[in-house]
Parts: C-alpha cells; sequence; structure tokens
C-alpha cells in the first residue's frame, strides 16, 4: 500500500506556479511510463478525467484514446462540451459511443434505485470494453483516481457499485492525479486551460440524472429532468451562484398532480429543487435561495418545461435526508 500514500514531503498545490510544477513532472513521467504506447481513458467530462486528459495529451498526444460514452443520463449540453473541449480545441483522439437507447432500454421498467445504478453500472462497463476491444495495441488504461478515493475505497472511485475492472481491460493502470486532493486537481485543471465550466463543476453522480428521475424512468420525465435542471443551473449562474453552491440540481419524482393550464385541468409531474452546501457530501445544509430567484425559476420551469405544473423547493438537510433523492 505504500505506493498508494501521499508522499510527506509533497507541498498541497495551491498556486499556478505549483500546479505548473506539477504539470511538469507529470508529463516528463507519463512520457517515460508510456513511451510510444497508446493509452485509453474513460471521459466523463466530468473533472477528474479531464484532468487526466488533458495531462494525457499534453504528455503523449493522440497516443491517448479517450472514449465518451453518452448513457442518456448526462446534463444538457454535456456530451457536447466534452467534444468541443477535448477534440476540437485540444485536438484530443476522442471516440464518442451515443449508447443513449441502449441505456434507456435497459432501464425500461426497473424502479429500485439499486438496480438502476447496478445497470447503469454494468452496461458503462460493457460499453466501454466492447469500444476497447475494437481497437488495436493499447497497453494502458488511465483512470481519474484522486487521494480520497484511495483513502475512501481502496482506489476504486466512490459508488462506483461495480467490482474491479473485467478482464479484457486489464491493461497497466495510469493514474496521473491519484496523490491530489479534489481542490488540487481544480488548480491543476485551470493550469492545463480547461474551461472553468469544466474545472468548477459540481459534484454529478455516475448514474447522473437516473438517480433524479425517480422510480422507473421513462424519456419524457427525463427530459423534464434535464431541462429543469439547465433552467436552475442558467440561473443560478446568472445570480452568480455558479462554483458557490455546493450542489444543485432538480429531481422529478413519479408521480403527478393537478394543475390548471389555459383554463382546462392538467395532471402533471412536479418538478423538485435541491440546493445544499456540504464540505464533503456527508452532512449538507440548505442554501437560502432568495425568493425573487426562485419565482423566476418556478416561472421559467413552468412555462418552458412539457409535462410539469407544480415547483417544490426541498429544504431538508443531510441528515436526515441524502443529498440525492434514491
Ligand atoms: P447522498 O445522496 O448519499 O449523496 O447524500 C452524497 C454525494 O454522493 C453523490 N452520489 C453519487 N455519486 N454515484 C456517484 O458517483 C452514485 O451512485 C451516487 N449517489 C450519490 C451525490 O450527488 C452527493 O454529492
Amino acid at each position: 500500500m505504500e505506493q498508494n500514500k501521499r508522499p510527506e514531503t509533497m507541498e498541497r498545490i495551491r498556486t499556478p506556479e505549483l500546479a505548473q510544477a506539477f504539470i511538469s513532472e507529470q508529463v516528463e513521467a507519463l512520457r517515460a511510463q508510456i513511451g510510444t504506447k497508446k493509452v485509453l481513458l474513460a471521459l466523463s467530462g466530468g473533472v477528474d478525467s479531464s484532468v487526466v486528459a488533458a495531462l494525457l495529451i499534453r504528455a503523449v498526444g493522440r497516443q491517448l484514446v479517450c472514449v465518451h460514452v453518452n448513457h442518456g443520463l448526462l446534463r444538457k449540453g454535456e456530451p457536447e462540451q466534452v467534444i468541443r473541449v477535448f477534440r476540437e480545441e485540444l485536438g484530443a483522439n476522442l471516440i464518442y459511443v451515443d449508447a443513449v437507447d441502449r441505456f434507456l432500454d435497459k432501464l425500461a421498467g426497473v424502479s429500485d434505485p439499486e438496480t438502476k445504478r447496478k445497470i447503469i453500472g454494468k452496461e458503462f462497463i460493457d460499453v466501454f470494453a466492447e469500444e476497447a476491444a475494437k481497437l488495436d495495441g493499447i497497453q494502458f488504461l488511465a483512470q481519474g483516481t484522486i487521494y480520497p478515493d484511495i483513502l475512501e475505497s481502496d482506489g476504486v472511485k466512490a459508488h462506483h457499485n461495480v467490482g474491479g475492472l473485467p478482464p479484457e481491460l486489464d491493461f497497466e493502470l495510469v493514474e496521473p492525479v491519484k496523490f491530489l486532493y479534489k481542490d488540487e486537481v481544480r488548480v491543476v485543471g485551470k493550469e492545463l486551460g480547461l474551461p472553468d465550466g469544466m474545472v468548477y463543476r459540481q459534484p454529478f453522480p455516475g448514474p447522473g440524472l437516473g438517480v433524479r428521475c425517480v422510480g422507473a424512468i421513462t424519456r419524457d420525465r427525463l427530459e423534464a429532468v434535464r431541462e429543469s435542471d439547465a433552467i436552475l443551473r442558467e440561473e443560478f449562474a446568472n445570480a452568480g451562484l455558479e462554483g458557490k453552491v455546493w450542489q444543485y440540481f432538480t429531481i422529478v419524482p413519479d408521480f403527478k398532480s393537478t394543475g390548471i393550464k389555459d383554463n382546462k385541468r392538467t395532471y402533471d409531474w412536479p418538478v423538485v429543487l435541491r440546493a445544499v452546501n456540504s464540505v464533503d457530501a456527508t452532512a449538507a445544509s440548505i442554501e437560502e435561495i432568495p425568493y425573487a430567484l426562485l419565482g423566476k425559476i418556478v416561472n421559467r420551469i413552468l412555462t418552458e418545461v412539457p409535462g410539469v405544473n407544480r415547483v417544490l423547493y426541498d429544504l431538508s438537510p443531510k441528515p436526515v435526508a441524502t443529498i440525492e433523492w434514491e
């Protein structure tokens, strides 16, 4: 386990200078480790995998093959951002896999939260392994493991819900940020030139919007989650709250209530708003969203999101509630 212990002499990376020194050191180490061989990376667009991708692109360019799997549970605009930043701006060798139908078909009718998570985790590994099998000469697998993953869960990213990697993905591991804490990963990402929206983004669960479309996922209710989430994020950004509130998102439960629109009764879903502050997700308090901002968000959701006739604001701290609804 010694090789998984952060060196005691390692200074906490808080300044651009320290981040630049880390980047130079890692680029050199990665070149020495990888040589002329090929590396594979599952690029979700989250901070950790994005920083690993940017480091590897700097070190070995197109010897890195990134695979971005769109499982249909990503937030609005995310796959497009990954393609724009990595393929167009950083010139990455990026394979984009549209697996939306495959995931949603497997999830159809499944309402148990842990079963949903397992299906998403397993399907992700299967899609990734299939893509890997199509490639020749891969020798390394890069991962965005960070230090808390090692401390908390034996190097497996928290909540991955699947065991170790299958034999077909049994490549030598490349984990350039495994001794970094999240705040350090962000400083390094910033210095690597990644956009702020990627570097400072809020935590996003692996199963994505899947755990916010409560119960059995349907495509129309999932769209209601995605559209309302996009409105909430946009209004928080306009109000200068982006990066200040720890996590904020919307949930769409699987029940309906009555409403009225154009003089006709409706029977539609509610959207629940959740905005919490936390240090490490073990406890969370409620963000006091200003009333005027709340009003604006409610109005936009009720007019712009199809199938919704009610907006609620979840005021429950963790504990007793969890941050996510399932
Ligand atoms: P809870 O809901 O347990 O969430 O209070 C604590 C933190 O973990 C995130 N979360 C997940 N992350 N896979 C993930 O990668 C998951 O299955 C998962 N469930 C919850 C949640 O967003 C919050 O930041």
